[in-house]
């Protein structure tokens, strides 16, 4: 028997198909290569915006021709969408045959047992269950040797007015700190030198359990083996000191952090509830600096969210020329059902958005350029995680992509490199020395 996986969406999506992966495996499936070939296909599917939403449905209907070749082939769909549309989404795609959601992913076991019954197997909950900490039992399957993330903490308590996300993954609920340190030392036991630890709003993690995020990175960086830790994603609201300082005395954290500010206008800032103003975004990203030497920043921005003006939209231009991201992830804003800014008066026209994107674009193409020239001639550490195209390929310390020519016996080792050229994306460098 053969399963096959598509997912779409962010890290935390990515994370929860190698749960399911590995679920899957401990009932004897085995990877297919392609999902005509598969008895059981998976969309585990992303709603955040109304692009990825439409994606689905187009799937959906690829997958349909299997089941003329394999009647008994079950095709099901889980992930936000899932959740967010429960029975409407089988209404619409009749063929659908098992559901689920972020809630419920331990039951799958129980559900596939249900489709091959022939029954349809939607289980979409309001809250998530009693028991969904069982999903930890399982472990993950990674297609990267080196590099894996945990998750740490389910749901969001924050309430952007833009965001389907507390909808969809619910409360905020930490993963307790001992199954997190058990997952990392099984990880690194098993050849795992970077840990990224997730969550929607990973800085939070421990305020609903009495702890706070920095005492997860000192023990996370206690467990033997760890060589590089990384988090996503962070939230400006509880980027405090005591995060900035754990990440100055802890060596094996990575001086990069994902910092989404979203909108440089305090206004819009207000009407998107993220509680900080631009000020004090500035502040934090000067606070980190201070703390961590070297430390470079990615973010995310919405651009044309309701009411949005020129001058609101100049501030967030304002913002990356200040900052100077590494990465920016922009995105036009995209009404989702549901959320407050919905119906919100003063929706921006598409034309607007698309014009103050190509902007955006425009301006942080011209930063990363200059960002790039830097890198020039500079030695960086970088992690190899991968051979492709004959070349090996890691990341340095601040998240850019490097390659370089080598062995592929280096797959795994940390290496010192020179900086021969840097493109906007990618640093093409030669070996100096391996340091492990
Ligand atoms: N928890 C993260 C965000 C997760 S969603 C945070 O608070 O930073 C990933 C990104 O999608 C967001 O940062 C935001 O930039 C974008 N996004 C979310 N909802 C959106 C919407 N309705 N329209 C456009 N972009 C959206
Ligand atoms: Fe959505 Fe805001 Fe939560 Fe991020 S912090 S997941 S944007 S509600
Ligand atoms: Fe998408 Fe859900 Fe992640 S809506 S961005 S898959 S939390």
């Amino acid at each position: 028997m053969k399963f096959y996986i598509k997912t779409f969406g962010c890290q935390m999506n990515f994370n929860d198909s190698e749960r399911i992966k590995g679920i899957l495996k401990s009932l004897g499936y085995e990877q297919a290569r392609s999902y005509e070939e598969a008895d059981i296909i998976l969309l585990n599917t992303c709603t955040i915006r109304e692009k990825p939403d439409q994606k689905v449905y187009s799937h959906l209907g690829e997958y349909k021709k299997v089941k003329e070749k394999n009647p008994k082939a079950i095709i099901g769909v889980c992930g936000c969408l899932a959740q967010r549309m429960g029975a409407e989404l089988v209404n619409k795609a009749p063929v659908i045959d098992l559901m689920f959601s972020s809630f419920n992913i331990h039951q799958l076991p129980q559900l596939i047992q249900q489709a091959q019954a022939g029954y349809k197997a939607i289980a979409i909950l309001e809250e998530p269950p009693e028991d969904e900490d069982k999903l930890w039992e399982y472990p993950t399957v990674r297609d990267n040797q080196y590099c894996a993330y945990v998750t740490v903490m389910k749901g969001c308590d924050k309430n952007c007015t833009y965001c389907v996300v507390p909808k969809t993954r619910g409360r905020q609920r930490s993963r307790s700190l001992q199954s997190i340190l058990s997952e990392v030392k099984a990880l690194v036991e098993d050849g795992v030198k970077e840990i990224h630890l997730l969550g929607q709003n990973v800085t939070a993690w421990g305020q609903d359990i009495g702890m706070h995020f920095a005492d997860l990175l000192y023990e996370v960086a206690q467990v033997e083996g760890v060589q590089r830790i990384r988090f996503t994603t962070g939230h400006p609201k509880d980027m405090d000191e005591r995060i900035a300082k754990a990440m100055g005395e802890i060596p094996t954290v990575c001086p990069h952090v994902h910092l989404p500010f979203q909108a440089g206008s305090n206004r819009i800032l207000a009407l998107m509830d993220r509680g900080y103003t631009k000020e004090e975004y500035l502040e934090k990203i000067q606070m980190l600096r201070e703390y961590k030497k070297g430390i470079t920043f990615s973010t995310d921005v919405i651009v044309g969210f309701p009411t949005e003006t020129e001058e609101d939209f100049e501030h967030t231009l304002d913002l990356l020329e200040k900052v100077r991201f590494e990465q920016v992830f922009s995105f036009k804003f995209s009404p989702r059902p549901g959320t407050p800014a919905y119906s919100m008066e003063g929706q921006v026209p598409d034309d607007v958005k698309t014009q103050r994107m190509a902007r955006l674009l425009n301006l942080q193409k011209k930063i990363l350029s200059e960002i790039a020239k830097e890198y020039e001639g500079t030695i960086q550490e970088v992690l190899l995680e991968s051979y492709e195209n004959g070349k090996l390929v890691g990341r340095t310390l601040t998240n850019r992509w490097a390659t370089l020519q080598g062995p592929e016996e280096l797959l795994g080792k940390t290496v010192l490199v020179r900086v021969e050229k840097a493109n906007p994306y990618n640093l093409e460098c030669s070996l100096v020395s391996v340091l492990s």
